[in-house]
């Protein structure tokens, strides 16, 4: 349940932490003067889940009026493994802002192997917005991103999940099961059966369409059906996803995957909950935050046209910014150019995670993914959680 919290008092951790400085220089103190071996867990670490890397823009293509298409090639030639469905996180300094945003992997993870390996991402811009404005306006061939990889956990997973996979998408909702269409047109996801229900408003508004047609030509395992709610010259499906749709092309014991706008996925819950679909049989990816905080069940309203002043702790320096009740306290730092450490941005990950020393804050019901004891010890996740008064927060030093 979503609700405000309160910290009393702060430096909780201060007890802890002298213990950890006690056990560290009794650990320096008996440590060998032998050289250590490799540690080739860590080195294997490193490759799977790098901390930073950096990727060149190799190609951009349009992808629709609103979309881009854009290639990356990893400077130092490697991509770690990922699943269809994982997402790439950049790092971008935007004006004086410092930002990181995820975006899904649309291409196959088996186009990512061997020396020419290239992951792609599909960006869509369909109303100004600060970080697709700057992909479409400055970033171009040849540029190099900061960024890093994999994350998400919406993928397909064999001991779990259905080989009859029914994908239901909405606007650019559509790259990870562009991604997973591809791997399974590579013959990498053996014995999947992928049905992509997708929905648009009209056939030029449709996201990928050019490799959607050539994925599902190409592979008999991958059909796409799209469904347009405002085309009258369209001769396929019309209106939207709805149970009926859903229903026609299902199949025998599907695992459903959805993937689109807020709005879609609210209807898309009624229509699983209509068709009696068990929830293991259903998965979503994760939900960004409504821009319009006043959407957010239970956020209080008013709130959102106020301004309040938030004290940052970062190791020994305190930092006051300005932040606006109608924003994540995330976006606030990003602002200030605060680097904040944030992958999903939807609460769920945890990579956010701040400590509250003072102040309250509302947390959104549908990103609150925090652990019992980090918010009985006052933890919050700055990505899906608003001020409701000045703060005083600590952040870790990144
Ligand atoms: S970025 Fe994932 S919880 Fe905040």
């Amino acid at each position: 349940m979503s609700k405000s919290i309160k910290v009393k008092g702060f430096l909780k951790d201060v007890g802890g932490a002298s213990r950890v400085t006690a056990a560290r220089h009794e650990v320096i103190a008996n440590a060998s003067d032998v050289p250590q071996p490799k540690d080739f867990v860590r080195e294997l670490a490193d490759q799977l889940h790098p901390a930073k890397m950096a990727f060149r823009v190799i190609a951009i293509k349009d992808t629709s009026p609103t979309s881009k298409l854009f290639r990356l090639a990893s400077v130092d030639g490697h991509i770690p493994v990922f699943q269809a469905g994982q997402y790439i996180n950049f790092r971008l300094k935007i004006g004086d802002s410092l930002l990181t945003r995820p975006y899904t992997i649309s291409s196959a993870p088996y186009e990512a192997r061997g020396k020419d390996g290239f992951v792609e991402v599909t960006i869509r811009r369909n109303r100004p917005y600060l970080v697709p404005d700057y992909f479409f306006e400055h970033v171009k061939v040849g540029d190099v991103l900061d960024a890093n990889m994999p994350f998400g956990f919406f993928y397909w997973e064999p001991l779990r999940d259905s080989r009859n996979v029914v994908a239901l998408a909405g606007g650019s909702g559509i790259t990870p099961f562009l991604s997973m269409a591809r791997e399974i047109a590579y013959g990498k996801m053996k014995g999947v059966k992928l049905t992509i229900l997708y929905g648009s408003v009209n056939s030029k508004d449709i996201v990928l369409k050019e490799e959607l047609d050539r994925v599902e030509k190409d592979c008999p395992d991958v059909k796409v059906v799209h469904v347009l709610s405002d085309d009258p010259d369209w001769e396929g499906e019309k209106g939207f996803v709805t149970k009926d749709v859903i229903a026609k092309y299902a199949g025998e014991d599907p695992t459903f995957m959805f993937c689109g706008p807020l709005p879609m996925y609210k209807l898309i819950v009624k229509a699983m909950n209509e068709l009696g679909v068990r929830p293991k049989r259903f998965r979503h990816d994760v939900m960004n935050n409504p821009v319009d905080s006043t959407r957010i069940p239970g956020y209080p309203l008013g709130n959102e046209s106020k301004t309040f002043h938030i004290t940052v702790v970062r190791g020994v320096d305190e930092t006051v910014i300005k932040a606006s009740g109608n924003e994540p306290v995330a976006v606030a730092l990003e602002r200030a150019a605060i680097p904040v450490d944030t992958h999903c941005r939807c609460g769920e990950c945890g990579f956010c995670r701040t400590q509250l020393l003072e102040g309250t804050i509302f947390v959104s019901p549908d990103g609150d993914g925090r652990r019992l004891m980090d918010k009985e010890m006052g933890w919050f996740h700055a990505c899906a959680s608003y001020p409701t008064s000045d703060l005083k927060i600590k952040i870790p030093i990144m």
